[in-house]
């Protein structure tokens, strides 16, 4: 009797309450981004939105378009509106049926600012292993405005239609698809016709092919999130991120530490200074002193290795000729660069990450794939796309930590190398 109750349980399929989704690399005139793909609307559209970790609402431009026999604004005098409007919107208002007017609810909805929206959702759930049967989430909140070619400077809107906000607020995308699980983690590809990978409310496994569990490779630093207010030039709106910065308290060139003033590595209660994280800025940006700092000791080390340099090619400032700058997995053979953090985890950079390959008419160089960021610069340094390619970054906003795997290429494997295969015996 008991034997076939566990025979039952056996065979009793699994659910799971996690969620995947391909992440895909675009180019539009040499600046990449990145989108990650959903199904929204009733019928449900494959819909293609910006990966932005830093953002606290998932926005959509759905006065271009839109049409969805489920989709519905938020009254203004709900009790979803105002808890909209009291945790983190400035200036998210909540729709009623005409806008432009003063309801009685007291709010006024301007045609030129962003109001939110309810409407269907729907990602495959996951084991960790591969995608399975889609789940819908009936009444996803979001916010209807342009940020996402605001962002993208009005390019690729033949592509984007909004924005993933992947950041700390009750309304981003993994607190309303994963309510029981606070857990994230996106793992960029470096090739454009080879999608990564977002997993929503699962902390292990992540298997890549060939069979390999990267949640057992990461190191671990705490992250804290910051509220900050960016204020929109065109419209003067105001608009929240709630950014993810990681306390990075030295920088290594070839195991050499660089002369930083330690000031700028702390970020203060308005969110300037420190490290941040950002998958819509394509390359890495460092505040001036810190870029002067990191380009000239990579400027000794690589004289000390025999690189060929070559003139700079913008916006980089420290090139090299490709004709004799051996490879080998991670990338051409160049100066290391290490991120050390605060709990003394390293955060190791090699040269595919580090390195930018330019390959034009009679070119063939390979750039430090890093940018001044000007001394004004709000956060000292914006950890960008290219650097985090082919990395796996966990963030638990639990318990406040960021995994991450440093490189996958040193495990043979890379944010490509999800099986997207669907199983279809994979269901909520
Ligand atoms: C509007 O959407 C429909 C269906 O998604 C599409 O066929 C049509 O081309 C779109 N029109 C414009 C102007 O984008
Ligand atoms: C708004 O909600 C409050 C509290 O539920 C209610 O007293 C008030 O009448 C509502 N106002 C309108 C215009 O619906
Ligand atoms: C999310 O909601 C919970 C419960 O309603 C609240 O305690 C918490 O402060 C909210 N978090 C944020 C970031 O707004
Ligand atoms: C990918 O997943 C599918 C479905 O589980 C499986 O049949 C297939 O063998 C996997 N591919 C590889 C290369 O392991």
């Amino acid at each position: 009797m008991s034997i076939s109750i566990f025979l039952l349980f056996l065979f009793v399929s699994p659910s799971f309450s996690a969620f995947v989704a391909p992440v895909t690399k675009h180019h539009v005139h040499n600046t990449p981004f990145y989108t990650l793909k959903l199904q929204l609307k009733t019928p449900l559209q494959p819909t293609y939105l910006l990966l932005h970790v830093g953002a606290t609402f998932t926005s959509v431009n759905c006065r271009r378009n839109y049409t969805s026999t489920t989709s519905h604004p938020i009254p203004c005098n709900s009790s979803l509106c105002h808890s909209l409007q009291s945790t983190q919107s400035i200036n998210t208002k909540c729709d009623i049926a005409t806008r432009n007017v003063h309801s009685p609810g007291g709010c006024v909805i301007s045609p030129h600012k962003s109001f939110a929206l309810v409407d269907s959702l729907a990602l495959p759930t996951t084991d960790g292993r591969n995608p399975g049967q889609l789940s819908v989430f009936p009444e996803f909140v979001f916010t209807c405005s342009d940020e996402s070619s605001r962002l993208l400077n009005g390019r690729a809107k033949k592509v984007v239609s909004g924005l993933a906000g992947l950041g700390f607020s009750n309304y981003s995308l993994p607190a309303q698809v994963s309510s029981t699980s606070s857990v994230f983690s996106i793992c960029l590809s470096g090739s454009p016709s080879a999608p990564g990978v977002a997993f929503f409310g699962i902390s292990k496994p992540y298997y890549f092919l060939p069979g390999i569990d990267v949640s057992d490779q990461l190191y671990y630093t705490p992250i804290v999130s910051y509220h900050s207010a960016i204020t929109t030039k065109t419209t003067q709106t105001k608009r929240l991120e709630e950014d993810y910065f990681i306390g990075v308290k030295s920088v290594n060139v070839n195991g050499k530490p660089i002369i930083i003033n330690q000031k700028l590595l702390t970020v203060d209660v308005h969110g300037n200074g420190g490290t941040r994280i950002s998958t819509t800025t394509p390359f890495t940006m460092l505040e001036k002193s810190i870029f002067k700092s990191l380009t000239d000791a990579f400027k000794t080390e690589s004289k000390i290795m025999n690189l060929k340099s070559f003139k700079p090619i913008k916006p980089f400032s420290l090139c090299y000729e490709a004709d004799g700058l051996p490879e080998t997995h991670l990338g051409p053979n160049v100066p290391q660069i290490e991120l050390v953090m605060q709990n003394d985890v390293v955060w190791r950079v090699f040269g595919k990450n580090s390195m930018v390959r330019i390959v034009d008419e009679g070119l063939d160089v390979w750039c430090l794939a890093v940018v001044d960021g000007g001394r004004g610069s709000a956060s000292s340094v914006v950890i960008g796309g290219h650097q985090l390619e082919d990395n796996l970054l966990q963030f638990d906003l639990g318990t406040k930590t960021l995994g991450f795997s440093s490189t996958l290429l040193q495990y043979k494997t890379m944010c490509a190398n999800f099986n997207f295969s669907t199983n279809d015996a994979i269901k909520f």
